[in-house]
C-alpha cells in the first residue's frame, strides 16, 4: 500500500480501513461496488489548497473546486463550507451545487458548447462569471443577457500554446485543442476586443487549463507567463486593465507507486513569483489568481470496493478475476489505460503474491480495471478495493449493460453515511416511455 495513502490504513483484524473505518463493514452494511471517501482528506486538502493561496497571495487568490472530478450534492456542501468556490460545466453540475446550498456567485461555468438553456440558467442563477470559450457563444450570450436586468461578467478561456506532457485526453492548453481561443493565431486577441465592445457583457479577465494530471510545475510557471504577458498586450493594444486570472487545474496525483507529482504548494508557489514577475514587466497590477483543482481534491480521499466474483486461470496466459462492478464505475482504464493499485480487503496486511487481470462484468471484451495488477490472493466472496479512485470515476460513471450505478459513503470520525444511494431497478426504466 502507498505509504503517502492516510487514508488507507491495515486494521488489527488485517482488513484495510478507509479513514479508520473496516471497509469489510462498509461493504456488509452498504453492499458493492461501492464508492468510500474519507471526507477528512477531501477537507484537508481543501485547506492545504487555502493556506497555499493564502501565502502567495493573500486575500488575492480562490480555489475553484472542478466539480467534474467528482459531483454530487455532498462534496459541494463540504467544498463550499471549506471556503471554496467551484467550476462547473453542465446545467447538471450547476444545479446540483445550487441544490446542495451553494454561493452561485463563488461558481464559474465553463464549457465549449454551451446551450442557450445553459446560459440563461446560468445568468439567472447569478453565477460569478461565464467562461466564454467561441464568438459564436460571446454573441448568443450578448443576445440572451438583453432578458437579464444586469450585466454579465465573464472570462475568456485561451489557449496558452504550452505543452503539459499528459495523456492526449486529458491535455487541453495546445493549439488543436477544442477548448478557447488560440493566441498564436490572434484569435483571441480578436476575442478580447469583440468582448470589450459587446454591451452587456464585462470581460473580467482571461482563463486557461492546460491539461490534467501534470507531474512537473515548469508547464504551469510557463502557462502563467504566458498568460500575464497577454494581459499586458491587452493593457497596450486595448487600453482595458484586467482583474482576474484563472489558472485552470491539472495538479498531478499518485495512482500508484512509481507516480511522484510535484506538490501542488511548490508548484503554486512557483507560479506566484512567476506571475508577479511578469506582471512588473508587463506594467500591470496583480491580477485577483483562480486555481481549478479537481483530481487532487478527491482522487485520493476515496477507494471503489467491489466484490469478488470468478476466477478464471488461462495457463501460459493469464489469470482473469472479475468483480461486480468495472468500467461502469471507472471506465478510466478503458479510455487511457490509466493504472491503478489493487488490494483485497480482507487480505490487506499481506503479501501480494499474483499478478491478475482485473475485469468488470460488462458484456465488453475492453471492460478491464487493470492488467498485470499485483494481488493478494483473492476468490469469490472475498473483497476487493481499487484505491485512489474519488476523481472521474463516479462522475464518468455510465449505464451500460444497464448497470446500477453504485452508492457513495462519506467516512468521518469513524462513522459512515450514505451520500449517494444506489440506483434501483426502477431507477433504470425511470425515464424510459
Ligand atoms: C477547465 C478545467 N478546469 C479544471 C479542471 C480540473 O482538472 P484536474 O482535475 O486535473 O485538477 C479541468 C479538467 O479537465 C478543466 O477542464
Amino acid at each position: 500500500m502507498k505509504k503517502a495513502e492516510k487514508s488507507f490504513t491495515v486494521n488489527g483484524r488485517g482488513h484495510l480501513a478507509i479513514g479508520g473505518v473496516d471497509t469489510l463493514e462498509l461493504a456488509g452494511q452498504f453492499g458493492t461496488p461501492l464508492y468510500v471517501f474519507d471526507e477528512e482528506a477531501i477537507r484537508r486538502t481543501c485547506r492545504r489548497y487555502r493556506e497555499a493561496l493564502g501565502r502567495s497571495y493573500g486575500e488575492g487568490g480562490l480555489a475553484l473546486y472542478a466539480s467534474k472530478a467528482f459531483s454530487c450534492k455532498e462534496i459541494y456542501r463540504i467544498v463550499g463550507s471549506e471556503g471554496l468556490g467551484a467550476d462547473v460545466v453542465s446545467a447538471g453540475e450547476l444545479y446540483t451545487a445550487l441544490e446542495a446550498g451553494f454561493v452561485a456567485a463563488k461558481i464559474y461555468y465553463h464549457g465549449n458548447n454551451k446551450t442557450d438553456d445553459e446560459l440563461l440558467f446560468a445568468m439567472e442563477k447569478g453565477v460569478g462569471a461565464i467562461v466564454v470559450d467561441n464568438l459564436p457563444e460571446l454573441r448568443r450570450l450578448a443576445k440572451l443577457r438583453q432578458r437579464m436586468d444586469r450585466d454579465q461578467d465573464v472570462l475568456l478561456r485561451i489557449k496558452p500554446g504550452i505543452d503539459a506532457h499528459t495523456h492526449n485526453y486529458i491535455r487541453t492548453g495546445q493549439i488543436d485543442s477544442k477548448f478557447g481561443f488560440a493566441l498564436e493565431t490572434g484569435e483571441a486577441l480578436e476575442a478580447v476586443r469583440e468582448t470589450l465592445g459587446t454591451e452587456g457583457v464585462r470581460l473580467r479577465g482571461l482563463h486557461c487549463h492546460i491539461g490534467s494530471q501534470i507531474f512537473d510545475t515548469q508547464p504551469f510557471v510557463d502557462a502563467a507567463r504566458v498568460m500575464a504577458r497577454f494581459m499586458g498586450e491587452i493593457r497596450r493594444s486595448c487600453g482595458a486593465t484586467l482583474t482576474t486570472l484563472n489558472l485552470g487545474g491539472g495538479f498531478g496525483v499518485q495512482y500508484i507507486e512509481g507516480d511522484d507529482p510535484v506538490p501542488f504548494e511548490e508548484t503554486l508557489a512557483e507560479v506566484a513569483v512567476a506571475l508577479r514577475e511578469t506582471c512588473k514587466e508587463e506594467g500591470i497590477p496583480q491580477p485577483f489568481v483562480l486555481v481549478e483543482p479537481g483530481r487532487s481534491i478527491v482522487n485520493s480521499a476515496c477507494a471503489t470496493l467491489y466484490t469478488v466474483g470468478a476466477r478464471k486461470e488461462i495457463p501460459g496466459v493469464r489469470t482473469y478475476v472479475s468483480v461486480d462492478g468495472g468500467m461502469t464505475d471507472n471506465p478510466r482504464y478503458a479510455l487511457y489505460q490509466a493504472q491503478y493499485e489493487a488490494v483485497v480487503a480482507n487480505r490487506a496486511g499481506e503479501e501480494r503474491n499474483e499478478h491478475v487481470t482485473l475485469a468488470g462484468k460488462c458484456c465488453e471484451s475492453g471492460d478491464l480495471l487493470g492488467e498485470d495488477m499485483p494481488l493478494q490472493h483473492c476468490d469469490s466472496g472475498d473483497i476487493l478495493a481499487v484505491l485512489c479512485t474519488g476523481a472521474y470515476n463516479f462522475s464518468m460513471a455510465s449505464g451500460y449493460n444497464r448497470i446500477r450505478r453504485p452508492a457513495v459513503v462519506m467516512v468521518k470520525d469513524g462513522l459512515a453515511r450514505l451520500v449517494v444511494r444506489r440506483e434501483t431497478l426502477e431507477d433504470i426504466v425511470r425515464c424510459d416511455i
